[in-house]
């Protein structure tokens, strides 16, 4: 029978399936219900010392739905983190680690750049029994006017000396959330994991407009007629945080093979999750699909993911873990090996595939697909 269950850094999780930071991390309550129907682990929102500061806005979402609007593909939001004040996120973590002392609560946090507002959130946050610190340096919109949140982690060496600051202080495992909106994630990754981050958790929201309403000409979500971007989240981000996992994951692979990976971006089943896993993540965060379908959803995610080991075999998560990352190579190793193999074959592609210079429009579409398998 293969378990779900697995330790990273340090801590036991009953299943690698951790609510992401966001509205289904926003209370006690909900943390209550994640647990209850038997998420791994639960990473709270994100919190901040002085919440007076932080002013949200309704609407805050626009969603992306499929052309039959059965489905949500894309999730925009303009959230900021939590708007709850710190005393009473307190009360609450204590409270949580008291009805859950075995289950797994992270805590979220973003400070200014200011190294005793870092050391302070640490340490009250530590006195209330948080097993682990997730570093929020990726949220994408109004806290970098405070230079807070992805004004931080687009920044390599902010974001190391602000590593340095948590580590300072933390007695518990601290990862470094990123954001996807940096040209390569493997630099500010790398930097956060030299400062002596234990993991690196990835992807934080994507940096969107997500469109603009035909009859009022106006961009979406209105709030008094104006927007901002915002983040975009869900289904469609699936593949760009792939992508970035897994050049992380050649990085921790590479350098440093202690450290952890946890894969955020559109998971919504046990096969994204196996995906990501398969790229070298060692727990899977989902925040929208939460959203979307409830806290029930652990269950078809938890019993989809061991379907797929059972079909392969595979006894644990440690036995995929990174499998797939092999199969990365560059544009020209994809054609060496093509020519090598066309010359063993001493065939052409089995696929009629003409060359571009013979396309014309009436098989354009038809030639366009033979070169997507
Ligand atoms: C409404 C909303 C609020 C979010 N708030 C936070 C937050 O407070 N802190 C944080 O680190 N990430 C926040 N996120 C980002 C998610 O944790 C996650 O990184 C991102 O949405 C991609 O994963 P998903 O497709 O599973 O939602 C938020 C996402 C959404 C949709």
């Amino acid at each position: 029978m293969p378990t779900l269950r697995t330790t990273v850094d340090g801590l036991n999780l009953p299943n690698p399936f951790v609510i992401g930071s966001g509205p289904p991390g926003t209370n006690l309550n909900v943390i209550v219900k994640a647990f209850q129907e038997g998420w791994g682990a639960v990473i709270a929102k994100t919190v901040s010392l002085d919440a007076s500061k932080v002013v949200n806005v309704t609407p805050r979402y626009a969603k992306l739905h499929s052309e039959d609007k059965k489905e949500i593909i894309g999730w925009e939001n303009i959230e900021l983190i939590s708007d709850r004040p710190f005393k009473i996120w307190e009360e609450e973590f204590k409270k949580c680690k008291d009805q859950f002392p075995d289950r797994v609560l992270i805590a979220s946090i973003m400070e200014e750049y200011r190294k005793d507002a870092w050391i302070e959130i640490v340490e009250r946050c530590q006195a209330c029994g948080v097993d682990g610190f997730e570093l929020n340096f990726s949220c994408p919109h109004g806290l970098p006017e405070r230079k807070m949140g992805s004004a931080m982690g687009e920044n390599p060496d902010l974001l190391a000396e602000v590593v340095g600051w948590v580590m300072s202080a933390a007695k518990k495992p601290v990862w470094a959330k990123m954001t996807p909106n940096v040209t390569h994630i493997e630099d500010p990754s790398r930097a956060a994991l030299k400062a002596g981050a234990t993991g690196i958790s990835a992807i934080n929201t994507i940096r969107s407009v997500m469109g603009v309403n035909l009859d009022t000409l106006r961009p979406e979500p209105s709030v008094e007629g104006y927007t901002t971007p915002g983040g975009y989240s869900s289904r469609a981000v699936k593949p760009i945080a792939l992508r970035m996992v897994m050049e992380i994951a050649q990085v921790i692979r590479r350098e440093f093979p202690t450290k952890s990976l946890s894969g955020i971006g559109g998971i919504e089943s046990g096969n994204d999750a196996a995906e990501f896993i398969l790229l070298g993540a060692d727990t899977v965060q989902a925040c929208t699909a939460v959203m979307k379908f409830g806290y029930e959803h652990i269950k078809p995610m938890c019993d989809q993911l061991l379907a797929f080991m059972d079909k392969h075999k595979f006894e644990t998560l440690a036995e995929f873990k990174g499998k797939s990352l092999d199969y990365f190579t560059t544009h020209a190793d994809l054609v060496k090996r093509q020519a090598e193999r066309k010359a063993a074959q001493k065939a052409a592609s089995p696929k009629v595939v003409k060359s571009d210079g013979e396309w014309h429009g009436d098989e354009f579409v038809k030639q366009s697909d033979a070169l997507s398998k």
